[in-house]
C-alpha cells in the first residue's frame, strides 16, 4: 500500500538527516519536555537545525540543497501556503502549519517530523515559520475563513456516489488540468505555473500519493480550499452541496491504483515526466565517420534544476 510505503521512505530520510546532525554535533531533537509550551526562540533552534537546509536561514527557499530539489523548497517569505483550512488567499491556521510539518507532503522533498519532534515543539516551530513572513504580523486570522466543519464525515463511496462523482468531474472542469482519465494530462497541463513561475506539476489522481493527505477529508480539505500558489483552484463557491463534494471524493480516490514496490522501480511519477521530455536520455545516434563535435552542455534550466 503506497501509504505504508511513504511511512517508509519518510523514516528512513528523517534518521538520515537525524544521523548527520548527529555527526555535526547539532543537538536537533532534545530538550523540551512534551509540556513545556511552544516558543519562538525554540522554534528558532529547531528550524535553523532541521528546515534551514533547505527552505534557507532567512525562509527564502535559499538553503545548500534547495537548488537540487523538485519540486524546490517553498520560500516562506512570500507567506502563501497550499495546504489550509482556510479560504484561498487566507493566512493557514496554526493547526494547518502544524499537520504539514507533522506529516510532510508525500512526494515531494519536505519531510514529516511527526516521528521526531513532539507537538511542542513543533508548536514553536509553527511560531518560528509565522515570523518569517510579514502577512502573519500584517493580517487577522478570523475564525470566519476556516471553511471546513471540525465534525467533517465522509460519505460511504457507493458505485452511484462515484458515479455522480464523474460526471461532476467533467462538469467542474477539473479534467482540463488533471486530465480526462485524471493522469495529470489535461490540455491546461502543460503550461501551468505556480505563482513564484516555477513550472506547475498537476497532480496524477493515478499516482495515489496525495501531498496534502489521502483521506477522504483531506481531499474534500484540498479542493473545497485550493492550493494557494499553484493553479489549483478553490471550489468551495462553486460547489456548495456536501453530496456533491463528497461524489467528488469518492470518484478521484477511485482512480487511484495500488502502488506496490514495481511501480517505483518500473513507472515515473508522472510529476518527473516533463524533466525527462526536457533532457532527453539517450542522444540522437551520429554517423560513425562523421567527426563528432564535443556534447554541447546541459543548458541550465531557469527553473536551476
Ligand atoms: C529536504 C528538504 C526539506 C526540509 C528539510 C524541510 N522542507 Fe519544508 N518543504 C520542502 C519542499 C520541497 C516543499 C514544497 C513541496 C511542494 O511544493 O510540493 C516544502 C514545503 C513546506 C511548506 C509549505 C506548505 C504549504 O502549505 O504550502 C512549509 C510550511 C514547510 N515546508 C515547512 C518546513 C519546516 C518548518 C521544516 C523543518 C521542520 C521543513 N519544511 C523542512 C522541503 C523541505
Ligand atoms: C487550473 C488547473 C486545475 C484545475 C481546474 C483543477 N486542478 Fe487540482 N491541481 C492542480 C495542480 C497544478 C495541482 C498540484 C499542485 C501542487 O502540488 O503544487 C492540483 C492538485 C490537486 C489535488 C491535490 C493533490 C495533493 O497532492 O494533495 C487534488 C485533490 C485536486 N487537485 C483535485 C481537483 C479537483 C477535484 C478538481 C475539480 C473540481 C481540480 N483539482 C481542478 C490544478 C488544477
Amino acid at each position: 500500500m503506497a501509504f505504508s510505503s511513504m511511512r517508509g521512505r519518510r523514516a528512513v530520510l528523517t534518521w538520515i538527516l537525524g544521523s548527520l546532525a548527529a555527526c555535526s554535533g547539532t543537538a536537533v531533537f532534545s530538550a523540551s519536555g512534551p509540556e513545556a509550551p511552544p516558543d519562538v526562540a525554540t522554534g528558532r533552534r529547531l528550524y535553523l537545525a532541521s528546515c534551514a537546509g533547505c527552505h534557507g536561514v532567512r525562509g527564502d527557499a535559499s538553503g545548500e540543497v534547495a537548488a537540487s530539489l523538485f519540486p524546490p523548497p517553498r520560500d516562506l517569505t512570500r507567506g502563501e501556503f497550499r495546504f489550509r483550512s482556510t479560504a484561498s488567499g487566507t493566512l493557514p491556521t496554526r493547526d494547518d502549519l502544524a499537520r504539514t510539518i507533522a506529516l510532510g507532503l508525500p512526494g515531494s522533498a519536505m519531510p514529516g517530523w511527526g516521528d521526531v519532534l513532539n507537538d511542542s515543539e513543533i508548536g514553536s516551530i509553527v511560531l518560528f515559520v509565522e515570523t518569517l513572513s510579514l502577512r502573519f504580523a500584517a493580517e487577522a486570522r478570523r475564525p470566519e475563513d476556516v471553511l471546513l466543519p471540525a465534525d467533517l464525515t465522509p460519505l460511504a463511496a457507493t458505485p452511484e456516489l462515484v458515479a455522480r462523482g464523474a460526471v461532476l468531474y467533467q462538469k467542474m472542469g477539473c479534467g482540463e488540468c488533471h486530465g480526462p482519465q485524471g493522469r495529470g494530462d489535461g490540455q491546461a497541463a502543460a503550461t501551468a505555473r505556480n505563482s513564484d513561475g516555477t513550472p506547475s506539476h498537476v497532480f496524477d489522481f493515478t499516482y495515489g500519493v496525495y501531498k496534502g493527505g489521502d483521506t477522504a477529508r483531506d481531499i474534500y480539505r484540498t479542493f473545497v480550499t485550493g492550493l494557494d500558489g499553484a493553479p489549483m483552484p478553490a471550489f468551495d463557491q462553486s460547489l456548495p452541496d456536501q453530496t456533491d463534494r463528497w461524489a467528488l471524493v469518492a470518484y478521484v480516490q477511485s482512480l487511484g491504483r495500488p502502488r506496490g514496490l514495481a511501480f517505483y522501480l518500473t513507472e515515473r511519477p508522472t510529476w518527473r515526466e516533463p524533466m525527462a521530455a526536457a533532457r532527453p536520455r539517450s542522444p540522437q545516434p551520429l554517423p560513425v565517420a562523421a567527426p563528432v563535435a564535443a556534447p554541447a552542455a546541459d543548458a541550465p534550466r531557469a527553473d536551476g534544476w
